[in-house]
């Protein structure tokens, strides 16, 4: 070869370098037509954990109002600023408060990263409950969901626990009595309450230990779990069909007027179970992924990220006097998301802390293998799910109401007082 060609060879590659490497990296353009949509959805990490075509009805505002979303997405905020807010932490009872003092003092925009852990951290809990409230209220925890419905509630759970072990890590007096109290109610379990509490604290009280176990529950175990049962959460949506939907009607008019009736389906026996080719040329009701479901997750997400930054610019953490353990605040409450419990728990220790909650849990767990109707699924409110409805909403309603009166109206001494 001659040198003339050589160069030559050498300049093409140059000036192909930028090309080359975006399309070693993305094996396709950005999509134009139908094949190219679905070929981007297949060949691309991120976006093969989505299906090549969605349901219209999943893209609907008004149905799943964003909120499981919302939750991965402040999720994942959580878990950028907890990065960062760990360079500074240490999980010491002589550092930790001083390390509060230094974010908000001395390092570059440190209160700002601590104001979006809190308020994402806050809102998680609210939003992963409103998640669920909207899978009950619609029905969507039915077969085939049930065991997606049963790890949503084991993530509630751990989202809750996530939170509380955060709660203690400023290590201020709002921190520490509130894990006191909090630590307390897991205490009231009948035989092994006291155990419980003690392999939580590493000790008989809140101190060096509780504080070194509450930092690494926080910063690896509960996440870690969280990412592994966000994972199977979504991988669970995809083989249970999507999100859930109305049943379609028998027969339906296409966009033309036309009265079409019910795909025809064909199972592959022996290989496969379930439906496997449709026949027919009827009008799906799907749309691609791209960009229709893209456009919606995005959305959702710049709308997220922009609530916490905007309530992060305007409100600062709190961050009280550093702990005194001669001096309880009256009263000592605990984190706003156990407030309803201490509430309860001021009637009955056993049952407002330990028999009402389990109750409830258990109800929540059972939920989908209770009810095994059909009707109504998909629907906000349908009336053929009165009773459910009625139920859970009454459950939560409860829920809020003591939340409320411990949060406004307890003074002193757990007595009742107006906040107004
Ligand atoms: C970390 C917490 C959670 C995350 C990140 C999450 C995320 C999601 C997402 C993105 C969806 C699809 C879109 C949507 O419905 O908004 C979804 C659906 C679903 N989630 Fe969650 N979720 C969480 C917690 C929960 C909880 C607490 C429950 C119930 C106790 C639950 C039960 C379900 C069910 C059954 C579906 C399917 C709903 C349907 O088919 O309509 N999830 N989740």
């Amino acid at each position: 070869m001659s040198t003339a060609t050589k160069e030559r060879g050498v300049w093409t590659a140059v000036r192909e370098l930028p090309s080359n490497v975006w399309s070693s990296i993305f094996r396709n353009p950005l999509p134009s037509n139908d094949l190219e949509r679905a070929s981007t959805s297949f060949t691309n990490f991120f976006l093969h954990l989505h299906p090549v075509k969605v349901h219209r009805h999943t893209l609907r505002p008004v149905y799943t109002l964003g909120l499981g979303l919302m939750s991965l997405f402040l999720f994942l905020i959580l878990i950028a600023t907890g990065v960062l807010l760990m360079f500074y932490y240490v999980p010491s009872t002589t550092q930790a408060y001083d390390r509060m003092l230094d974010l908000r003092g001395t390092v570059a925009f440190g209160i700002f990263l601590r104001n979006m852990h809190r308020w994402s951290a806050h809102g998680m809990v609210a939003i992963v409950f409103l998640h669920m409230c909207r899978v009950f209220l619609t029905g969507s925890y039915r077969k085939p969901r049930e065991f997606n419905w049963v790890l949503g509630v084991v993530l509630l759970l751990v989202t809750l626990f996530l939170s509380f072990t955060g709660y203690l890590l400023p290590w201020d007096q709002l921190a520490f009595w509130a894990i006191t109290v909090g630590t307390a109610i897991a205490g009231y379990a009948p035989v092994i309450g006291k155990e419980m509490q003690f392999v939580l604290l590493g000790d008989t009280a809140v101190g060096q230990e509780a504080l070194l176990r509450f930092y690494v529950l926080h910063v690896a175990v509960l996440p870690s779990v969280l990412v592994l049962l966000i994972a199977i959460h979504f991988w669970r949506i995809r083989k249970d069909g999507g999100l859930s939907r109305p049943e379609a009607p028998a027969a339906s008019r296409d966009r033309e007027g036309a009265v079409v009736f019910q795909k025809r389906i064909y199972g592959l026996q022996g290989f496969v179970r379930g439906p496997f080719t449709k026949t027919g040329n009827v009008p799906d009701d799907s749309v691609y992924s791209w960009p229709h479901l893209l456009m919606a997750e995005l959305f959702v997400f710049v709308l997220t990220v922009s609530i916490i930054l905007v309530v992060s610019l305007l409100f600062n953490a709190p961050l009280e006097q550093p702990v005194n353990v001669m001096h309880p605040p009256n009263p000592a409450k605990a984190p706003w998301y156990f407030l309803g419990l201490q509430e309860m728990v001021s009637y009955s220790a056993f049952w407002g802390g330990i028999g009402v909650p389990g109750l409830m849990v258990a109800l929540l767990f059972l939920a989908p293998y209770i009810d095994r109707g059909t009707k109504g699924t998909g629907k906000w409110f349908a009336r053929e799910r009165l009773l459910a409805n009625t139920i859970f909403l009454t459950m939560v309603l409860l829920n809020v109401m003591f939340i409320v009166i411990g949060t406004f109206f307890r003074g002193p001494n757990w007595t009742f007082v107006s906040p107004f």
